[in-house]
């Protein structure tokens, strides 16, 4: 990874332990940056996919706002140097505590999900003297075609509001005295390897923008989501630019700031995953290398089916095998990668590739493991920007009962 040896980082922090590469995010933002020349443009990091505050400080630094889903992920982009004037805040489920901290700091907008939401919102702002910019965010019943766990822009999803219904909520948000309706949103769906599904959204979400326009309720931006996908096998992903070069004509002449929301396509490649081999074993015709990292340090194979690459970084030892490659967790859907040919032996160390989004953030303590390491990997510079945790973080804050 850059010009350090991936071996190296598991010598140095141990395993299983996340790297990214600060080249690799800085280019595939800077992709987006650049195919969006000459376009009035805002592109929102969802900071959901990699939220370390490094990776976040990162793409400050380069002028990225973020796309944020809780109040959590609000602190972290404060803490990393974020712009809160550059922060679009989604999710179906934001509280009035949430939008109250939202406000107060000064958010771009609030992607709205829902009338109910829009009430609530609307009451916090009128409590604290402010008004809220806020976005619609509908859903355009388009079929991503992507996994259905995280297809979101169906009808049958819970995400948006229904853009038929659209124009309707539009026109009682206006109304509404603490409330600036300044755009629209949608997110269709992730690792979406096709551009027709983000066609279809653009289009029938600009028919709903002059169907508006006619109302008298004049946007300033349109967001356009995250979810451009990434190769993680055989997949064609569209690069950013062809992605974009796909949409922006659509939107030509218009006044609108294009927002964009991507996570995966800036972070997934530019991070992995290094898990060492503890034991090799072979119950009759299946071969399995238990390795120490488990579906509690990357869920997305056990979630999602979903296939990354696993090679050993160390030289190779002999003719290859097929493996199962699992980990110490007591279930048996805990695999990292099924039927792989491989070439180890017990203390190798694996790299799986792609994992810099949706890997550590989805983590979790099952099983009572720590949570791993994570390393920023800058030139032949190794930054530790997150520690193991220690066998006590797993227990603060538990508490025993009181003695009878
Ligand atoms: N905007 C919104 C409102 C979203 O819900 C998401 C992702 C994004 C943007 C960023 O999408 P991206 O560019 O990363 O595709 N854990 C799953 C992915 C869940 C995506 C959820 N929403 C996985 O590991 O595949």
């Amino acid at each position: 990874m850059e010009d350090v040896a991936l071996a190296d980082i598991a010598t140095q922090f141990g395993t299983p332990c996340y790297a990214y590469s600060k080249k690799a995010i800085t280019k595939n933002f800077n992709a987006y940056q650049t195919a969006l020349a000459g376009r009035d443009h805002l592109i929102c990091y969802a900071v959901k996919s990699n939220s370390n505050i490094a990776v976040l400080q990162t793409l400050a630094n380069l002028g990225a706002g973020f796309d944020i889903v809780s109040l959590g992920e609000l602190e972290r982009v404060l803490m990393a140097g974020g712009d809160p004037c550059k922060i679009v805040y989604s999710g179906v489920a934001k509280n009035a505590a949430d939008m109250q901290r939202a406000l107060e700091v000064g958010i771009h907008c609030f992607n709205v999900e829902s009338e109910a939401e829009l009430a609530v919102l609307n009451a916090t702002a009128t409590k604290l003297g402010l008004l809220a910019p806020v976005s619609l965010r509908v859903n355009p019943d388009v079929d991503a075609k992507t996994h259905p766990y995280i297809s979101t822009g169906l009808k049958e999803n819970k995400f948006g509001i229904d853009i038929n219904l659209a124009p309707e909520v539009y026109r009682r948000a206006a109304s509404m005295d603490n409330i600036s309706v300044i755009g629209v949103d949608f997110h269709i769906g992730s690792q979406l390897t096709e551009i027709q599904p983000f066609v279809d959204a653009v289009d029938r979400l600009l028919v709903l923008v002059d169907e508006l326009q006619a109302m008298g309720i004049k946007l300033q931006h349109i967001d356009i989501g995250g979810g451009l996908g990434v190769r993680y096998q055989d997949e064609t992903a569209p690069s950013a630019a062809a992605y974009l070069d796909a949409l922006l004509p659509r939107m030509a002449g218009r006044h609108e700031t294009v927002v964009l929301e991507p996570g995966r396509s800036i972070t997934a490649n530019a991070g992995v995953l290094l898990t060492r081999v503890e034991y090799l074993k072979s119950n009759g015709s299946k071969n399995f290398a238990i390795v120490d990292a488990a579906m509690n340090d990357m869920l997305r194979p056990a979630l999602y089916q979903a296939w990354m690459d696993i090679q050993p970084v160390t030289a190779n030892h002999g003719s290859k095998e097929t493996f199962d490659v699992v980990g110490p967790v007591c279930e048996t859907g805990d695999f990292l990668g099924k039927d792989r040919d491989l070439a180890i032996v017990q203390g190798d160390i694996l790299c799986l590739y792609s994992a810099g989004a949706y890997g550590f953030v989805m983590s979790s303590n099952y099983n009572s493991r720590p949570r791993a390491a994570e390393v920023m990997i800058d030139g032949s510079r190794m930054h530790r920007i997150r520690a193991r945790e220690t066998l006590q973080d797993l227990v603060r804050g538990e508490q025993l009962l009181p003695a009878d």
